[in-house]
């Protein structure tokens, strides 16, 4: 074999291998290598890339940071809009919803799919051939953002779909977000180095998706975890909510594993009880937890109304509150007596 065609081939693997080593430890939570030896598969693709930049492809492991868009963001149209979610604050306006889904469909036993409502930012992240070709923050719902250069960065977010069967085209939807380990050892790190500390992780999150320079996004803690689709061209399969979750996985994308199927909406009230007492032991922040219809063809059934579908609903947690103490005021005169 030519040396030349030997290095491909070695690429290949390499490529594969650092894939297959990302989807266990993103998507199945369950890491298949020592760090050791990831980065030295790492580094030895990335010598491979260097001694022969034509065999270079944009999807490989090695160039996820690429060139900061030169025009600043540009704006994207969403084909389907990207709704958001009308809240429940209580108990009782949760079997509210519940009772005006019944009653919608004429049926009583209605599974829901619940999941944590993560506190980040929404963004829709295209497809096309099995690689990422676009990534855009949801704006206005109908125009957002482009962020491709960004979302790229993103260790969680794959550059190739996993598999063989990967659909022509995909628009998968979710949530951006900081953990707090990672927020914190940010927060840490910039105020040490002078930088801008955040006030939370979710202005983390915002702040750091929307830098002109993908270097800096790349060394901020961002996760991803996907929950809906936008444009697919094989959705005829897809019969449920918790169906597609699956499916997005067996395609390499990151799902929390918090969902849950319920029945009813007393066991709605049960998973909120759960879910309550675990809060602050998540890694991650969550505001509520969302519940939606399980089944595709009744969520159809159900539509939107305004910029919210009616088959889905956010039950609020209550803010986390904390007594603050003042312990010092200091004041201030201006040059021009203003006092600060
Ligand atoms: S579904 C069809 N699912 O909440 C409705 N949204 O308040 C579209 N969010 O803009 C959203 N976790 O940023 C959905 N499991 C989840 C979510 C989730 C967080 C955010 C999302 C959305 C906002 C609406």
């Amino acid at each position: 074999m030519s040396d030349q065609r030997q290095a491909a081939a070695r690429i290949r693997e390499l490529r594969e291998a650092i894939n297959e080593h990302n989807y266990s430890y993103y998507v199945l939570d369950a890491p298949t290598v020592a760090d050791a030896e990831y980065d030295r598969l790492f580094r030895e693709l990335q010598a491979l890339e260097q001694q022969h930049p034509d065999l270079i492809t944009p999807d490989s492991p090695t160039q996820r940071v690429g060139a900061r868009p030169a025009q600043g963001f540009a704006e994207v149209r969403h084909e389907i809009p990207m709704l958001s979610l009308d809240n429940a604050f209580d108990e009782d306006e949760l079997r509210d919803f519940d009772r005006r889904v019944r009653e919608r469909l004429g049926e009583e036993d209605i599974d829901y799919m619940a999941e944590t409502k993560l506190d980040g930012l929404a963004i829709s992240i295209l497809y096309e051939q099995g690689l990422l070709v676009r990534a855009a923050t949801r704006g206005d719902g109908s125009t957002g953002e482009d962020v491709t250069h960004n979302v790229r960065t993103i260790k969680s977010v794959p550059l190739r779909l996993h598999g063989k069967n990967s659909p022509r085209v995909l628009e998968v939807r979710g949530e951006v977000f900081m953990g707090m380990a990672g927020f914190l050892a940010m927060n840490r790190k910039q105020e040490q180095e002078g930088g801008k500390v955040f006030a939370n992780p979710r202005n983390a999150a915002a702040g750091s998706l929307r830098q002109l320079d993908p270097v800096v996004t790349r060394d901020r803690p961002l996760q991803f975890y996907a929950y809906g689709v936008g444009r697919l061209d094989s959705k005829q399969s897809l019969r449920t909510q918790a169906q597609t979750l699956e499916r997005l996985r067996d395609w390499g994308l990151p799902v929390s594993h918090e969902g849950r199927v319920v029945g009813g909406v007393q066991a709605c009230l049960d998973y909120y009880a759960q879910l309550s007492a675990r809060r602050a032991d998540l890694p991650y922040q969550i505001d509520g937890i969302v519940y939606k219809v399980n089944r595709l063809d009744w969520q159809e059934r159900l539509g939107t109304v305004s910029r919210a579908p009616r088959w889905a609903i956010a039950y609020k947690f209550p803010p986390e509150e904390a007594v603050t103490r003042v312990l010092d005021i200091e004041v201030q005169v201006g040059r021009t007596g203003a006092l600060t």
